[in-house]
């Protein structure tokens, strides 16, 4: 079956060139790209869909959020406002509450989560375990994850369980949990953070995720400085997310990590992506990640929700790009490259998504608005009218 989308107003491709085509069209048969280009000669099509002068640009690829929880931590969230600082050990707070929860409710929570993610706009979702923290819980959660989520990140390294000591944890996750969650998982994460887990722990366990075949993904520099991010890039990490607080050196890091990139050329080396969460940022009170010191350092630089119960309860996505263009002081064109390209990157994907190219996925994000500049210009409005994915109507 094909579709053709038809009256748009401002086609924002994100492709290598940034190509923006007005009055625009676009050929959708069965799940990918067609045909692109201006709407005066698009081609026949089985169904006609008329955008009604409004802007299409590509969905949003959240590539990092911990969807799979339980429970609520608002009252921690204002007592934060109030001047507390954030701590990791909320995270245990998160796991006693969904290990009280049984598959079902889960699955609930899950589904309502993942269409509130589309409802803003996002088609390509990663989610992480993390609040299962011992073998069978983490086993369930990346199980129930892999129904809703197009990725899963094992993440049994998020906090080391109470009364548990951190080397004996470690050799659990590296271990028995990183076997049962295997079936399951196309990536390892972990929290290298003081308070989480140490360098040389947090080797280990990116180090089995490894060769167990596993991508690589880390927490890094969120509340301080630290070796997250240098290791994330000695490993070959696809992302090290947060980076907060990096270093001269750590940003030196990563920009090497893509010296030899180009958007242009889709077989050169990837490095490691800087994955920039804003709205936690905002929701901790830490300093914003330096997105623009990265851009400019020639680092690829993603932009994801992050969301979770504790440090960032949204899955707006379109929150976080109006927050990188009007407090990390991106350009509209870079935020949403980051929110959809980049984050493909961060994923291994985007030769499939994270842009608007023939051949790729129509995983559409349809506004209510004649151009995507309307995503910062006008913050906080409901701008999404319809999200495609796979050529199908998730959303509208
Ligand atoms: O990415 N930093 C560690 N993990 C989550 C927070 C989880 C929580 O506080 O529940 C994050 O911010």
């Amino acid at each position: 079956m094909s579709i053709l989308f038809t009256n748009i107003a401002e086609l924002r491709t994100i492709d290598a060139e940034d190509t923006v085509l007005r009055d625009a069209a676009l050929v959708v048969e069965g799940e990918r790209i067609a045909w692109i280009g201006r709407a005066s000669e698009a081609p026949a099509a089985d169904t006609l869909v008329d955008v009604g002068g409004r802007a299409v640009l590509p969905g949003w690829v959240d590539s990092h959020s911990h969807l799979v929880f339980a429970g609520d931590r608002s009252a921690e969230f204002e007592a934060r406002m109030a001047g507390q600082k954030y701590a990791a050990g909320g995270i245990r707070v998160t796991t006693d509450a969904t290990h009280a929860v049984g598959d079902y409710d889960l699955t609930r929570l899950l589904l309502g989560r993942r269409a509130e993610a589309a409802a803003g706009g996002t088609t390509s979702l990663e989610t992480k375990t993390g609040y299962g923290l011992d073998v069978e819980e983490e086993a369930r959660h990346a199980r129930l994850a892999s129904t809703i989520a197009d990725t899963v990140t094992f993440l049994g390294a998020h906090v080391v369980p109470a009364g548990t000591d951190a080397d004996e944890y470690t050799r659990l996750v590296t271990g028995p949990m990183l076997d049962a969650v295997r079936p399951y998982v196309e990536w390892i994460d972990v929290f290298c953070e003081t308070g989480a887990f140490n360098a040389e722990q947090s080797r280990a366990v990116l180090e089995a995720g490894k060769a167990a075949g596993l991508g690589l993904r880390v927490h890094g520099n969120q509340l301080g400085e630290g070796p997250g991010t240098q290791l994330a890039v000695e490993l070959g990490a696809a992302s090290v997310d947060h980076v907060n607080h990096l270093s001269a050196a750590d940003v030196r890091a990563l920009a090497d990590s893509w010296s030899s990139f180009s958007l242009t050329d889709p077989s050169s080396p990837r490095g490691t992506v800087a994955t920039c969460l804003p709205a936690c940022d905002l929701s901790t009170r830490e300093p914003l990640a330096p997105a623009r010191e990265l851009l400019d350092a020639g680092v690829v630089v993603a932009i994801a929700s992050n969301c979770n119960p504790g440090s960032s309860f949204t899955s707006s996505v379109t929150y976080c790009v109006t927050t990188a263009v009007l407090q990390m002081k991106l350009t509209v064109a870079e935020a949403l490259r980051a929110a959809t390209h980049s984050g493909a990157i961060a994923l291994g994907i985007e030769q499939e998504t994270g842009s608007l190219e023939v051949g790729k996925y129509a995983d559409l994000h349809i506004l209510n608005a004649p151009s995507a500049v309307h995503i910062a210009y006008r913050p906080g409005m409901p701008l999404t009218h319809q999200t495609w994915k796979r050529g199908q109507l998730v959303h509208g």
